[in-house]
Formats: C-alpha cells, structure tokens, sequence
C-alpha cells in the first residue's frame, strides 16, 4: 500500500481527497490510498510520519510555512518563497515543493500578452508568495497592493486611474469572494479596468466570484483558480511518482 494525505485545519470541504481518490479509480490504481489528516498544531506530524506506507504529503492553510523544519531537503522554489505544500518521502528523506508555483504558471500563460508587463498582486499572504515568484520568473514585475500599505506595497486607496491602466494583469490573492463570503470583493477601481486586462482570481468557490464578475463588466478577460488547483495536484502525483 502506497499511503499518501492532506495535512491542514481544517479539512471541511477537501479538493484533495476526492480529486486523488478519482484518480485512482481511473488509473485503476487498488494500492494507493489518499487520506485526510485534519491536525489542530504541526507538533502532531510527527505521528503521521511514522506511518510506515506514507509516500506523500500535501500541506494547506495553515501548515505551508511550519511544516519546513521538518523537511530535509526542499526546492529552490520553496527556499525562495519560504512556502511548501508538497512533500515526497523517500527512505525516510523528506523533500519539499511547492507545486502552486508550477499550477499558477501553467495555468496564467495562456492569457499572457506582451502588454502584460506589470502585474497587480492583492493580498500578501503564502500564496501571493508564490504569485510574485512567478512573475518575476516571466519577467512580469509584480506590485503588491495590501490593506496596509508600507514600504514596497500600495493601498487599495492608490489605485489610480494611470496605477490601473500600467498594470494589465491583475491577480487576487485574497481569500475576499470566497464562499461563504461571496458577495465581497477586492475594493480596486473597476470602472479602470479595459479589454486589455486580465483578471486572476485564485479563489475558485464560486466559479465565478464579484471580482470576476466586476472585471467581465469591463471587458477583461478572466480566470479563477480552478486550474492552478487541478495542476498542483497533478504535479503533486507526477512528483510522488518520479
Ligand atoms: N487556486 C489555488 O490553487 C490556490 C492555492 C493557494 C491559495 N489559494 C487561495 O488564495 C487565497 C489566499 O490564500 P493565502 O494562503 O495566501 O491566505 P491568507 O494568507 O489568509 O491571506 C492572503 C492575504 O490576503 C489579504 N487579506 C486577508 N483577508 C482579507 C480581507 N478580508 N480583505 C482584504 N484582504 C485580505 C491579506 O493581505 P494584506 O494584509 O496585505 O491585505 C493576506 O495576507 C485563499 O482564498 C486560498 O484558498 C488558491
């Protein structure tokens, strides 16, 4: 048996488990087993590492960071963002990815255009993290728009007109819009926005949040973070598998 979970708290309404255990069934797969481990502090990881079959990890909210000094190795990408939310176990060597880096690229480069030179990036959590890494990676320079603006991140206050219309990508990394709490939104000028924006909204329940439907509105083209989700679980497998 090939053992692998979802580590984070809490696990309520997991994409995870549903999506391996498809898979799975579709590979026809009968040795692989993907369970939940809904743990209320990272000290109870050490229990879930000792099982003997356990292959791989995923890592949510709110583990990507605290899970770090358990790994013996890690990716330039994790070092980098100081973010892991995928581990492979290999003899007892633990090394972590972050495979949100490889579905968010994946899945924005066929909306790019070569206007899309400047990027807005709301919200300054883990996953906005991993955002600016691969922008700057595409060579798209980030700007960080926050609720409290400081040296390096704008408020939502200095989104001008001329702010708007230099930067044509814009990409929510707020948890603002997600169910339950769909009829919030992220407080940019929208009346700016053109044809020639593209909005990434990494919520993807709803489909379709406010700050997608606001940019539709306006002519610009939309994307949430469905994709990003389906890809970094893919390359989660291709990894456990390598
Ligand atoms: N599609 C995917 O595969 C994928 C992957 C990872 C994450 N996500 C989604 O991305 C979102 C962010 O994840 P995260 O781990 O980075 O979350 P987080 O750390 O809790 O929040 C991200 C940032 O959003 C801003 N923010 C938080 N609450 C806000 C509010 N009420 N109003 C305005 N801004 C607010 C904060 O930045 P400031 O304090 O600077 O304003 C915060 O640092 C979540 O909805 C998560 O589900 C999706």
């Amino acid at each position: 048996m090939r053992r692998f979970g979802l580590i984070g708290f809490p696990l309520t309404h997991s994409f995870s488990q549903k999506f391996f255990t498809e898979k799975f069934a579709q590979l026809g797969v009968k040795d692989c087993v993907y369970e939940n481990y809904p743990i209320q502090d990272i000290s109870e990881l050490d229990a879930i590492l000792k099982k003997p079959d356990l292959c791989g990890l995923n890592v949510t909210i709110p583990y990507k960071r605290q899970v770090i000094p358990f790994l013996n190795q890690a990716s330039y990408a994790v070092n980098d963002i100081g973010a892991c939310n995928c581990i492979e176990i290999k003899d007892g060597t633990l090394t972590g990815h972050n495979t949100d880096v490889f579905g968010f690229e994946k899945s924005l480069l066929p909306f790019l255009h070569a206007h899309h030179s400047k990027a807005l990036v709301l919200g300054t959590g883990g996953a906005s993290a991993a955002v600016v890494f691969v922008l700057n990676r595409l060579h798209i320079e980030p700007q960080y728009v926050s609720r409290n603006a400081a040296e390096g991140a704008l408020g939502y206050g200095d989104l001008t007109e001329e702010v708007m219309n230099e930067h044509l990508l814009v990409i929510n990394t707020t948890p603002q819009g997600m169910y339950p709490d769909t009829d919030s939104f992220p407080e940019i000028p929208y009346q700016y926005l053109t044809a020639r924006h593209h909005l990434y909204d990494l919520v993807y329940n709803p489909a379709e949040t406010k700050f997608l439907a606001k940019g539709k509105v306006q002519g610009a083209t939309v994307q949430n973070g469905m994709e990003m989700l389906e890809l970094q679980a893919e390359e989660s497998w291709r990894i456990w598998n390598s």
